[in-house]
């Protein structure tokens, strides 16, 4: 795992979107996942405005979301679609049918996992995913003492992931599980990107990159695959 810190959160968003450019200027056609969250709205910022400038073209690019929050639909604020979309995919020319969402209203939801996951494989596994960490060290909704074998998957939320998603909801809602790309699906990834910003990030960026791989914090689990890079700026990097 490489260690890229920078300056601050601006500079982060930026040195992760020229990355992000960079490996689509190779790969225009490249399948790509996003977190939600707070962390990548600088990033999915600096992409929008970069397309606008001309300065890359995502429109031959595919995407998958990370995770959704079951029973939540796009509609709601603060649902992992409505970030994503009103953030990034409702504000570039990307064909509809090139991005692949979690709903987290679907009826049965082992059978949306299942869509997500042939979406995944019928366009040749994931190139590239940026992802956020958790203040317990998830990342998508893989929570501590997830198995690493698994595909898409339903989950249980983690009481930390409950307490921490107030700050995304205009009102308290009762959130009990999500739906989420699984350990396996990130680690056949070509390229991972973690992000951490700020210096409530830092206390778990310390564990990532101190801590042996361990399932008990799901951010380590990454640390050995093949290309992997660790970007945070200095004030998540402060216990390092
Ligand atoms: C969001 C997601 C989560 C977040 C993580 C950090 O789709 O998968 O794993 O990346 O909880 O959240 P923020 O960025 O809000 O600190």
């Amino acid at each position: 795992m490489e260690l890229i810190t920078k300056k601050d959160y601006d500079e982060l968003s930026k040195a992760v979107g020229d990355f992000v450019i960079d490996y689509v200027g190779k790969k225009p056609d490249s399948l790509i996942c996003f977190a939600g969250g707070d962390t990548p709205l600088g990033l999915l910022k600096y992409l929008v405005e970069a397309v606008n400038e001309n300065k890359v073209d995502l429109s031959k690019c595919r995407f998958v979301g990370l995770d959704e929050w079951v029973g939540l639909g796009r509609d709601v604020k603060g649902s992992c679609q409505e970030m994503l979309y009103n953030n990034f995919y409702d504000l570039i020319p990307v064909p509809k049918e090139q991005v692949c969402f979690f709903d987290g209203l679907a009826k049965d939801l082992n059978e949306e996992c299942r869509r997500v996951d042939s979406f995944i494989s019928d366009n040749g596994n994931l190139d590239l995913i940026v992802l956020g960490i958790g203040m317990n060290g998830h990342i998508g909704f893989n929570e501590p003492n997830v198995p690493a074998d698994t595909y898409c998957h339903i989950v249980d939320l983690d009481p930390i992931t409950k307490e921490v998603s107030v700050k995304y909801f205009d009102t308290a809602l009762d959130v009990k599980q999500g739906l989420s790309l699984g350990m396996k699906t990130i680690l056949e990834a070509d390229t991972i990107i973690l992000m951490a910003d700020s210096e409530r990030k830092a206390d778990i960026v310390y564990k990532t990159v101190h801590s042996e791989k361990t399932p008990e914090i799901p951010s380590t689990m990454v640390k050995d695959a093949q290309k992997v890079y660790f970007f945070i700026d200095e004030a998540a990097g402060k216990l390092l």
